[in-house]
């Protein structure tokens, strides 16, 4: 087995530049600190308190079915039991973010890329990149729900196929992933609720995303979704709003082909605008937005 390395971006003097790491590595549980465990017991119990009535009731079923708890970070071993028993997926250690290819390869197999180590205590708030916090709190316990597991699957397959067909096919997916895996909001009968690991795994956005004014909540809807720049430094200026697992998956049937020649047609769209043929939920106020610096 390599050596496991704990993989981060680089500070450069062009800004911070990802570095892909490949390798797939058996998690080194043994090697996890105290100071390791703690900050999992630490974010568990805080996040977990956060998302009582803001996660999405799917959410939270499936992370209790599976047996995370706080007391230490659990072993994708024992995890992959429950999962793949579940829906066929199993979880892999890595070592840091997986080149695009790599990574859509992995999810079309059923594969979940789970980074191995955890943010250092100094970083409890805010880390820059996907820790274990992040993809194991965050991304793996909808991989418990049989329908939101196929529309990863389904995304997997997508991405190998934008990946053929280029770069502006592949920045329109990536933006679908964005606003429903990592920052999408669902519609359940008592409210807004929260679904997307970025905004379960961060205690800031989850307040900010269901309960903030400045943020917009728009209807889902995926041809808007793939024109729409994002924010990777800050909360999110807008929020999609599904009313099921069930509508990603019908809006990932189609073949996207035809769908990324019209885009290429269109302007996109800036991360806080609103459109006319939006479906608004909430208007957000705008306060405290930045005002470039979409991606
Ligand atoms: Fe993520």
């Amino acid at each position: 087995m390599n050596q496991p390395r704990r993989v981060e971006n680089l500070q450069t003097d062009k800004g911070k530049v990802p570095v892909y790491a490949t390798g797939i590595i058996e998690q080194p549980w043994d090697g996890y600190s105290d100071d390791d465990h703690a900050t999992w017991a630490t974010l568990y119990a805080r996040q977990r308190e956060v998302l009582a009535g803001r996660a999405s009731r799917e959410f939270l079923e499936a992370q209790d079915a599976m047996g995370m708890t706080p007391d230490r970070i659990p072993k994708f071993s024992e995890l992959n039991t429950v999962l793949e028993a579940a829906t066929g997926w199993t979880l892999m250690g890595v070592e840091g973010l997986l080149p695009e290819l790599d990574f859509f390869d992995h999810l079309a197999n059923r594969r979940f890329p789970v980074t191995w180590w955890i943010r250092r205590p100094d970083q409890i708030d805010y880390i820059e990149e996907p820790d274990l916090f992040h993809d194991l709190f965050g991304h793996v316990p909808l991989l418990m729900n049989p329908v939101f597991g196929d529309y990863m699957a389904a995304y997997g397959r997508g991405g190998v196929k934008a990946h053929g067909i280029g770069a502006n096919a592949l920045q329109n997916l990536t933006r679908l992933y964005w606003y429903t895996v990592e920052f999408g909001l669902i519609r359940q009968d008592d409210g807004l609720r929260i679904y997307g690991s970025g905004i379960v795994s961060s205690k800031g956005e989850s307040i900010h995303a269901l309960e903030s004014d400045a943020p917009n909540r728009i209807g889902f809807d995926l041809e808007r979704i793939m024109r729409t720049r994002y924010r990777i430094d800050d909360f999110q200026k807008t929020y999609f709003v599904i009313d099921s697992f069930d509508q990603l998956i019908q809006a990932t049937e189609p073949d996207f082909t035809p769908i990324y020649a019209r885009l290429a047609e269109l302007e996109s769209v800036p991360a806080g605008s609103v459109l006319d043929t939006d479906t608004v939920h909430t208007r957000g106020s705008g306060v405290g937005w930045a005002s470039d610096g979409d991606v």
